[in-house]
């Protein structure tokens, strides 16, 4: 007779729930936000079924419904209008920017949310590039300036997180001695430590509207092909001070997860992003797999690699499902 017999702890769907390792729930999900100008608007972002860019009216209704199905994160990312694009995306500091207002609108309603603010040029720039560009290199030391302005913009705003997403070199620490300075020292950093130059952003950038206009982003994004790269920017952002590190995107790096869980201490986040959703959506939407199992499967094994936290658009969908099961 086998001694061992693994079967046994699946037997019945109470012993599978019994033994289950990895649990997911609406508080670890992080929710991204569109916004765009205007009123009581939205319009449904073609490559992302079921997901919209809002005015800041709609926004607030979608956070509502959101909140309460327990999803309490939420990431706003702004759609600005082409004429207040420019080199140095100074329209991202502005006081009535349509990002900061929204910021403001939306602490003002939800008091006890919190909101992780995108801190990266290329929603603002006319080149769709994370940073300043002279005779089409984009610098480094010099973008720094602009993003901690932006990140104390939005900290004066309300943002409760601010996420630097660019890959430049020294951004965390810039941007919390910045942040000390102005007096936000309660404002938590989360990095974009690990996010590599990948296809899979491609609706966001539809979505935005942001995609390079010469060029593309492999001087500063990540190479898909290292991983022990991943372990070098943890590090720096974690001495730089970073609070939380992510991972970007998900499911084709799920040992980088695993791996910078296994090496720093900080909760590790996974962003999901909008190739990974699209794909899904498309797929399902064909009658080719069930969306709302890859969803969930999806999830689950983001956070089974390491993920405490998961940035996904699928955080309205997944609460709802969570909600009957
Ligand atoms: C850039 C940024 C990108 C995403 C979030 N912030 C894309 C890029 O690098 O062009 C993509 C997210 C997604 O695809 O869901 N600051």
């Amino acid at each position: 007779m086998l001694t061992r017999r693994p079967r046994r702890n699946r037997k019945s769907a109470v012993i599978r729930d019994l033994v289950q390792e990895t649990h997911i729930a609406p508080r670890d999900l992080i929710y991204p936000l569109f916004i765009m100008e205007g009123e009581n608007q939205q319009t449904e972002i073609k490559s992302m079924p079921n997901i919209y860019r809002f005015t800041i009216d709609r926004a607030l209704e979608e956070i509502a419904e959101c909140v309460e199905l327990g999803v309490q994160t939420f990431a706003p990312f702004p759609i600005v209008l082409d004429g207040l694009k420019d080199k140095y995306a100074t329209e991202s500091y502005h006081e009535n920017s349509l990002y900061l207002r929204a910021i403001r609108e939306i602490k003002q309603q939800f008091a006890d949310i919190c909101i992780v603010s995108d801190v990266a040029m290329d929603p603002y720039s006319s080149a769709g590039h994370d940073g300043i560009i002279e005779n089409g290199k984009i610098l480094n030391d010099e973008t720094l300036e602009i993003l901690a302005r932006m990140a104390v913009a939005q900290a004066e705003a309300g943002a409760d997180i601010v996420a630097p997403s660019d890959m430049m070199d020294g951004r965390v620490g810039y941007i919390r001695k910045e942040l000390d300075d102005a007096g936000f020292t309660d404002v938590s950093i989360m990095a974009y430590t690990a996010k590599y130059a990948s296809a899979f952003y491609g609706p966001f950038r539809d979505a935005l509207d942001s995609a390079p206009r010469f060029g593309d982003k492999k001087t500063y994004q990540m190479n898909p092909a290292n991983a022990r790269e991943a372990l070098i920017e943890a590090q720096l952002d974690f001495e730089e001070g970073a609070d939380f590190m992510m991972v970007k995107p998900a499911l084709p790096y799920l040992d980088v997860i695993r791996s910078l869980r296994d090496n720093f201490q900080t909760p590790i986040v996974a962003y999901n992003v909008s190739g990974e959703y699209a794909m899904i959506k498309a797929a399902a939407e064909r009658g080719w797999i069930d969306g709302e199992r890859a969803m969930y499967e999806t999830l689950l094994s983001i956070k089974r690699a390491g993920a405490d936290i998961v940035l996904t658009y699928f955080a309205k969908e997944f609460a709802q499902m969570y909600q009957n099961m």
